[in-house]
């Protein structure tokens, strides 16, 4: 099935985990497949992995830093040059610190804001007019089930997820008049290098009974939710966040 055949996709941090499993499945979908990290290598790699192995001058590599302002400028229009059109964003950078209201210190909480929530901002402020244009696009904005739920050691990436989420659902209403939807995925436990960085293998079985099914989630699982909400599947749905992985 070509369930994005001939659509311009724009993912932001897809350079690895459930960013790149994103690019290779809507690239293996019929998208031309923008990705957009600051991973050069990594990047580079899902990229060629694409081109080589999916389909020729399916994927395209930005390096840019999706939380600056001149970096999302730049890479919208180097986008529009080449494809003249943008349908779907999936605005999935960002980043984990981990830190109690006591523990983190005003730097890292301005850094997780830019990174994770202004980011969003910013790459639907200059990728929005393109899909207006057309009267038609799809956003996918990757929240975190932390952002709905709260946790503990956590508090600003909490709080940019839940940042988000409200982002989603303005947005979405912002946007229904140009018929392009907005949508989030909150997934919860997934085997990635973000969730693997502050975990030990030790903290990690003796809470695994704990996540559904008793495992983590696969990043490929993630992707599959995404590539529901930015296709034509989901025509009647926005506003909505998707849990993905089990509330509690
Ligand atoms: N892994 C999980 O358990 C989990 C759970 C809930 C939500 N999420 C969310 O899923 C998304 C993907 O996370 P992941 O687990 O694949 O982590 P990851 O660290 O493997 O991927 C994040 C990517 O974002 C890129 N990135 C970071 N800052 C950037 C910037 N300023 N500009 C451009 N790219 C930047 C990184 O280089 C990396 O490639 C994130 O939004 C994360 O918050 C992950």
């Amino acid at each position: 099935m070509e369930r994005l055949k001939d659509k311009v996709a724009v993912i932001t941090g897809a350079a690895r985990g459930i960013g790149r499993a994103t690019a290779l499945l809507f690239a293996r979908e019929g998208a031309k497949v923008v990705i957009v990290d600051i991973l050069e290598k990594e990047g580079k790699e899902t990229c060629d992995q694409i081109n080589k192995n999916i389909g020729e001058d399916r994927a395209l590599f930005i390096r840019a830093d999706v939380s600056e302002v001149d970096d999302v400028k730049d890479m919208s229009d180097v986008i529009v040059r080449k494809y003249g059109r943008i349908d779907i964003l999936v605005n999935n950078a960002a980043i984990q610190p981990i830190g109690t209201i006591l523990d983190t210190d005003i730097a890292t909480w301005d850094k997780v804001m830019k990174i994770n929530l202004r980011s969003a901002f910013l790459c639907c402020k200059f990728i929005i007019p393109h899909m207006i244009k057309n009267r038609s696009g799809s956003i996918v904005n990757v929240a975190s089930i932390l952002g709905l739920r709260g946790g503990d050691k956590i508090i600003a990436y909490a709080t940019s997820k839940a940042g988000l989420i409200g982002f989603t659902k303005a947005l979405a209403e912002d946007l229904m008049p140009y018929n392009i939807r907005v949508n989030a995925v909150a997934p919860r436990a997934i085997d990635t290098e973000m969730f693997r960085a502050y975990r030990s293998e030790e903290e990690l079985k003796k809470k695994m009974e704990r996540y559904l099914f008793g495992r983590l989630g696969r990043p490929e699982e993630v992707a599959q939710a995404i590539l529901f909400l930015a296709s034509e599947e989901s025509s009647y749905i926005t506003g909505e966040v998707l849990v993905i992985g089990g509330y509690c």
